[in-house]
């Protein structure tokens, strides 16, 4: 396993280059399984892991079936501020007799991120949150009380890094300015779709990882701006980048993902890697490399995943990758 550091000044911690989702702990992946997931990613190595306020409330949990599940595995291996724990909240049912969807969703008004930083502080048995991100960006408060609450929250010892995910990038941008020039802690992590697939052009979505954000996170950590980290989820697009009963999905299932799935094949087997191996080796060795949040459903899966922490591309192989 290879580390990295995330966030700023007195906030910078090192985390594994590879984080664990757990989307699905205690709901669609039963705790037998996570617990054992969780154990084997610890072991080799792993220290930074990914939740959600609202994880899985669409597949019948009550939404903090993730958060309660890491919470009872860090108490039980004695874990709690050893491994890193990022969590979410804004998209949690604001109403919860109404379904979850985009216009039930709790948003990131001052009050909210605050009630909720405290719920999975609770949830989770930490004394901090390494990451606290807002889950979708909310264009219904003022950019500025969003920002001002995650910087308190950093103040306060509440939050190591604040973070964004779901976002364009300019809101990205002017987010981090607002708060840099209230004198608060910025976001310094955004966690964006990404892969080696892309969208289709049109019509234009903001929740994936897209070279303007990479050009972006490029341009930080020097002249003032503060460092940016870019986690990446669905890396591997629930499977699709290696198995055929996993379609492509979210507007990537176009004539440009299947060339690049077809090169991915070629290169893998050019390399001796299996395809999902290559996927994560191209994200976490790039320009600007990446923090890959990875989905493991069983320990197997999540073996063949952690090989790739150590897979360096050949520089030809990349750039045929990068080519295609
Ligand atoms: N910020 C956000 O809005 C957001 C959104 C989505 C996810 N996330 C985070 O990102 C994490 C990962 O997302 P994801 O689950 O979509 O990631 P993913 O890695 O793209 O997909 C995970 C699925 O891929 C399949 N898979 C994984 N490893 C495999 C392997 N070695 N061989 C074959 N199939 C494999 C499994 O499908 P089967 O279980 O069917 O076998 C698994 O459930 C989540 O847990 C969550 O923490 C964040």
């Amino acid at each position: 396993m290879r580390y990295r550091t995330i966030g700023t000044g007195e906030h910078a911690v090192e985390v594994s280059t590879l984080c664990l989702g757990t989307m699905y702990f205690g709901t669609r992946t039963e705790e037998a399984t996570a617990v054992a997931i969780l154990d084997r990613f610890v072991e080799a190595g792993g220290t930074f892991v990914d939740t959600a306020n609202n994880y899985n409330a669409w597949v019948g949990g009550n939404g903090r079936d993730s958060e309660d599940v890491l919470g009872r595995w860090l108490a039980a291996r004695g874990l709690a501020g050893t491994v890193r724990v990022a969590t979410k909240c804004g998209a949690a049912a604001r109403d919860t007799s109404r379904p979850l969807a985009p216009d039930n969703f709790q948003g990131l008004a001052p009050d909210t991120i605050k009630r909720e930083a405290h719920e999975s502080l609770r949830h989770l048995g930490v004394d901090r949150l390494d990451v606290l991100y807002g889950h979708v960006d909310d264009r219904d408060t003022p950019l500025a009380e969003t920002v001002g609450a995650f910087g308190e929250l950093v103040a306060d010892g509440v939050v190591g890094s604040a973070g964004i995910s779901n976002v364009a990038t300019w809101r990205l941008v002017e987010g981090r300015d607002l708060a840099t020039r209230a004198g608060t802690a910025p976001w310094t992590v955004v966690q964006q779709r990404g892969g080696y697939v892309y969208p289709r052009a049109l019509p234009p979505r903001t929740d994936w990882v897209t070279g303007d954000l990479l050009d972006y996170a490029a341009s930080a950590g020097v002249d003032g701006r503060p460092r940016l980290a870019v986690v990446a989820y669905s890396p591997l697009h629930q499977g699709a980048m290696s198995r055929p009963d996993k379609p492509l999905y979210a507007g990537a299932d176009h004539s440009g993902s299947r060339e690049r799935v077809r090169v991915l094949h070629e290169v893998a087997a050019a390399v001796g890697a299996t395809p999902n191996q290559v996927v994560l080796a191209w994200m976490l060795g790039g320009d600007v490399p990446l923090v890959p949040v990875i989905g493991p459903s069983s320990v197997a899966q999540l073996d063949e995943l952690l090989a790739a922490a150590d897979l360096d591309l050949d520089p030809a192989l990349r750039a045929r990758l990068d080519a295609a």
